[in-house]
């Protein structure tokens, strides 16, 4: 289920009363030990509750990834034949991007007898949106016939100027998670392209720190992982 971005207060009413009927917490951490993202922001929802850290490493390789998804699968089916209710917290939207999405896929084809139901959370870039409207700069994602395409940050210069090129032509709002240590060399694109002071930049949204800029305010330097990009490069026609 998503607990959404960082706020507690942003997870929905489904998601704490299913937290409330747990018996076992699941959540994904990066490095044996961590806290966890999502059990971080889950924190004053969760009381009594056994926690269960599943790790899932932060890396490239394929094999320690596949691993990872197996062996989270087998503890949580090992739970569920204890009759044990659990729930598996994922920060922002539970299918987007997401890391129980693939403990949802081995738990569909390896353990079909457990049924699952799948909580939806509030995305990050939803939340960005709504925060930076709230902040005096109206940033609707989708307006009539807009199109929103949510997806990584390309890996390099040419391919962004290539999706820059296309979301123009198709008059497709982007926005561009994983952000982090490319706004480097993203910023002097934008630049480039006159698109920074229409671009929205929003990092770690719903936390204490969040950080919700014009693109043009935030000077090309490393941000971290939990920074994303919102850029419209027109706006329909008729608006108030
Ligand atoms: C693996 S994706 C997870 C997306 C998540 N499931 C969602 O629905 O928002 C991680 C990326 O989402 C974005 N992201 C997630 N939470 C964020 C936050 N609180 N503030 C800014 N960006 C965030 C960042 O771009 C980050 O690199």
């Amino acid at each position: 289920m998503g607990v959404g971005p960082g706020d507690p207060n942003l997870l929905t009413v489904a998601a704490v009363q299913a937290i409330a009927k747990a018996a076992v917490v699941a959540y994904p951490v990066a490095q044996p030990g961590a806290e966890g993202m999502a059990a971080r922001i889950a924190a004053p929802w969760i009381t009594e509750q056994r926690h269960l850290p599943l790790l899932f490493p932060m890396v490239a390789a394929a094999a320690p990834r596949l691993a990872a998804w197996r062996t989270a699968a087998d503890l949580l089916a090992a739970e569920l034949a204890r009759a044990e209710q659990l729930v598996l917290l994922c920060e922002g939207d539970a299918s987007l991007f997401a890391s129980c999405s693939y403990v949802l896929l081995e738990l569909a084809s390896r353990y079909p007898q457990w049924p699952v139901s799948v909580i939806p959370g509030i995305t990050a870039v939803a939340a960005a949106a709504a925060a930076a409207s709230s902040l005096g700069m109206p940033w609707p994602l989708a307006l009539q016939d807009e199109g929103l395409l949510i997806r990584p940050t390309p890996n390099s210069q040419a391919a962004l100027e290539l999706l820059l090129e296309q979301a123009k032509a198709s008059n497709t709002v982007l926005a561009l998670l994983k952000l982090g240590e490319r706004w480097l060399w993203v910023q002097p694109v934008l630049e480039a392209r006159g698109l920074l002071a229409a671009s929205l930049f929003a990092q770690r949204v719903g936390w204490p720190d969040q950080l919700l800029l014009p693109a043009s305010e935030v000077p090309a330097a490393q941000r971290p992982y939990f920074s994303l990009l919102l850029i419209r490069q027109n706006w329909p026609e008729v608006l108030p």
